[in-house]
């Protein structure tokens, strides 16, 4: 594909800070529309950008001037809205978490490559510096082999974010802190660790009264042998991120903003001289692009422009949904959960149905 893409964002909470983004890259895109079925949200942003404000996706759709969705809509309505977006012939960027089910996002797949266009789910903090350096050296063998992760999610939400009424059900939100929260620090670590063989989660009900959890502890074994803990919480009344990767060449430490902590500062302590020196080696000449949104939207523009595959697929978001369902099915029935899940396990058909 050449020429500017023609984009659209759909949903217009944190799809705000997607128009933003998009804004950013007038080589690669044009934000040609906002849309919101509250008119209110959609004239506001319509008149912030200078675009044309649309009432529903039925409205975005019809046009014959646009090339993405980008979807920032409740999580429950991804996968219809998914689904229409690929059948009009538009490439399609979705929100996370992209559906509520394995079965769901294998038959999304199936759409997609039957449509002949790109779906790209949201992973946008796989792209901070901080985290793109230590993906480089581990995947270049300077980290070694990795002995244990440990991740903290700790946030503050209370009773003003749940006023919005699709939050705290599991029928509209699909889960609690574990989905909508701490996913992104998930698939960090399966980003830097590589992928979960064996999973144990404990969850709990304690900050909001809610019907999905918003308190969890997990013990994870991954494919590589080395094991990882993660907390995470909405009852924190100071809010952090942190991810810390011990390997046997240096030891990795995000710094503890909550929403960046994925983008520098980082600290990388090598185990001795020679890792030092493989570390700057590595380093000297490493590239880095664009981070969050900005760099997930240049990157997919790219690849539309060179026909490679976009910088998160429905592949990565296939991950994180299999260990969410496994995360579910842990806490539920009190035991360790293997993976990866077979297409005949009752929860591939989604956590939601089985509760
Ligand atoms: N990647 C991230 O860091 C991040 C951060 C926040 C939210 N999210 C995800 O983004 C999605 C939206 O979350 P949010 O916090 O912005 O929610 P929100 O409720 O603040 O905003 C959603 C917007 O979608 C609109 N909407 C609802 N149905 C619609 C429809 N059929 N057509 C068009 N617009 C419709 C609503 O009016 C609302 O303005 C969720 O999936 C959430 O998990 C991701």
């Amino acid at each position: 594909m050449s020429g500017r893409l023609r984009v659209a964002v759909v949903g217009l909470g944190i799809g705000q800070l997607h128009a933003r983004a998009w804004r950013k890259l007038p080589e690669h895109a044009e934000l040609v529309a906002v849309c919101d079925v509250d008119p209110a949200k959609a004239a506001a942003a319509a008149e912030r950008w200078e675009v044309a404000a649309l009432a529903g996706l039925g409205e975005v759709l019809a046009r014959d001037d646009i090339d993405v969705v980008d979807l920032c809509t409740p999580p429950s309505l991804h996968d219809e809205q998914v689904r229409a977006v690929l059948a009009a012939g538009c490439h399609v960027v979705c929100e996370k978490p992209l559906v509520g089910s394995l079965a769901a996002v294998d038959s999304l797949a199936e759409a997609e490559a039957a449509s002949g266009r790109q779906l790209m789910p949201i992973f946008q903090y796989r792209f901070g510096h901080g985290l793109q350096k230590v993906k480089h050296l581990v995947d270049s063998g300077v980290a070694g082999s990795g002995h244990t992760t440990s991740v903290d999610v700790a946030w503050r939400r209370r009773a003003d974010y749940y006023a919005e009424p699709w939050r705290g059900l599991w029928a509209t939100e699909l889960g609690g802190v574990l989905l909508s929260h701490a996913l992104h620090a998930l698939d960090m670590l399966t980003y830097i660790a590589g992928p979960v063989h064996r999973a144990f989660a404990r969850t709990t009900t304690r900050v909001n009264p809610i019907e999905v959890e918003d308190c969890a502890a997990l013990s994870l074994e991954l494919a590589d042998g080395s094991l990882a803990t993660l907390s995470a919480t909405l009852g924190s009344s100071d809010e952090i991120t942190r991810h810390r990767f011990c390997f046997t060449e240096l030891s990795a430490e995000s710094n503890p903003s909550a929403y960046a902590n994925s983008g520098e500062p980082w600290t990388i302590t090598p185990d001795s001289p020679e890792a030092e020196a493989r570390i700057a080696e590595a380093l000297a000449d490493f590239a880095l692009l664009p981070e969050g949104y900005v760099g997930q939207f240049q990157r997919f523009a790219e690849a539309l422009r060179d026909g490679t595959d976009p910088p998160v697929t429905v592949a990565d978001a296939r991950n994180s949904i299999e260990l969410i369902t496994a995360l579910y099915v842990s806490a539920r029935e009190g035991r360790d959960v293997v993976l990866p899940l077979p297409t005949d396990d009752p929860a591939y058909q989604g956590w939601v149905t089985s509760t």
